[in-house]
């Protein structure tokens, strides 16, 4: 392992917040995790990090931030079928979609695009185009911070949901994910519920294949997404809320054209487009905004201090709330 004192995080945050962490700790093998955790080194505040692609840092962070930098795709499983690939922590979610395109496993391309690393993506149920990371997980693995004690959880042991699971409800700060475990068909199989992909295909007159839906949901996913390269952001900033049908059926009165999707008894709405209604699309104040093409993506257009950021957030939620008495949350983690 490697630590690093007084480490700048610019490079670790994708919402490119100029700040410091007092600890900087890459581990560089799985177990290290468990030394870290003899040491006692866990006992000050401290943070398992990813890409940064999901983080906004409201200050220096005073304590230890765990970076897992171990990768590595491993083919567990082979059926006529399917597929069971254990994939590290550390290796980068796009890595992982270049190669199933290369060797023609189903299940992950409409996930393409997501920035970040495998080992975030159970966390908060990584989702896009009608396709859930949780549809193709079968296990995740780690070991428990408190204990040392290795954990191997089956797909319902880990209680996914919309943009959550048990990592990131009960066992919150709890758990080091080493090891997520995927099951990929080796048949062609394809989700095309998402109608601007749907739409998208058929425009372009393309067959489906995974060539084609990688190339369709990058295409999508730049003409309403920043480029993180460019502009700081941490993709989708708030969640969809989900609230109960008597606020929904108001409040279609008040926006006919409002979307909305079942979620049990309760009715998931678009925050984007809750926001978008609010005035806020387009919305600058000096570098921090939000997004022209996707109000539910906050930026950073250059060098917005994180006070700048959180005071336009929380601007946004209020005033949605006046207008809408919808309560919005972040979906980042806000540190
Ligand atoms: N809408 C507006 N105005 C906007 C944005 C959206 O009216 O400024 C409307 C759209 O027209 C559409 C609806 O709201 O009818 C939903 O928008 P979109 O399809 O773009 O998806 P989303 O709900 O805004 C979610 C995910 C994205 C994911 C897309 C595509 C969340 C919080 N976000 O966004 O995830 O890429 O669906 O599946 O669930 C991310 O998590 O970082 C992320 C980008």
């Amino acid at each position: 392992m490697k630590v690093f004192q007084n480490y700048p995080l610019l490079d670790h945050n994708t919402f490119k917040m100029k700040v410091s962490c007092r600890q900087f700790i890459e581990l560089e093998r799985p177990e290290e995790i468990v030394n870290l955790c003899e040491q006692n080194l866990l006992e000050q505040p401290f943070f398992i990090l990813g890409g940064g692609s999901n983080v906004l840092f409201t200050k220096d962070f005073d304590g230890a931030i765990v970076h897992p930098v171990f990768q590595g795709i491993e083919r567990m499983d082979e059926e006529a079928q399917s597929v069971t690939l254990r994939v590290a922590a550390g290796t980068e979610w796009e890595t992982l979609i270049h190669y199933c395109l290369e060797h023609q496993y189903y299940g992950l391309e409409n996930l393409t695009g997501i920035p970040g690393l495998v080992g975030s993506a159970p966390v908060q149920n990584i989702g896009a185009y009608g396709v859930e990371v949780k549809d193709c997980i079968i296990a995740v693995e780690g070991y428990h911070l408190s204990s040392g004690a290795p954990f191997r959880y089956d797909n319902a042991d880990c209680r996914f949901g919309y943009r959550s699971s048990l990592f990131k409800t009960e066992l919150k700060g709890q758990c080091f994910i080493t090891h997520v475990c995927f099951r990929l068909s080796k048949e062609p199989h394809y989700t095309l519920t998402y109608k601007a992909l749907k739409d998208e295909l058929e425009r372009q007159q393309l067959e489906p294949s995974l060539e084609n839906i990688v190339q369709t949901v990058r295409a999508v996913r730049d003409s309403k997404l920043p480029d993180i390269t460019q502009i700081g952001c941490a993709g989708s900033f708030f969640q969809n809320p989900i609230v109960p049908a008597t606020l929904h059926e108001s409040l279609k009165e008040q926006l006919p054209d409002l979307v909305a999707y079942p979620a049990g008894d309760m009715v998931k709405l678009a925050a984007g487009q809750l926001i978008d209604k609010a005035g806020w699309k387009g919305y600058r104040e000096g570098d921090a905004g939000i997004y022209p093409k996707q109000a539910l993506v906050v930026v950073n257009y250059g060098h917005a201090r994180p006070e700048e950021i959180r005071q336009l957030y929380e601007k946004v939620i209020s005033d949605v709330y006046n207008k809408f008495k919808v309560s919005l949350r972040p979906e980042v983690n806000i540190i």
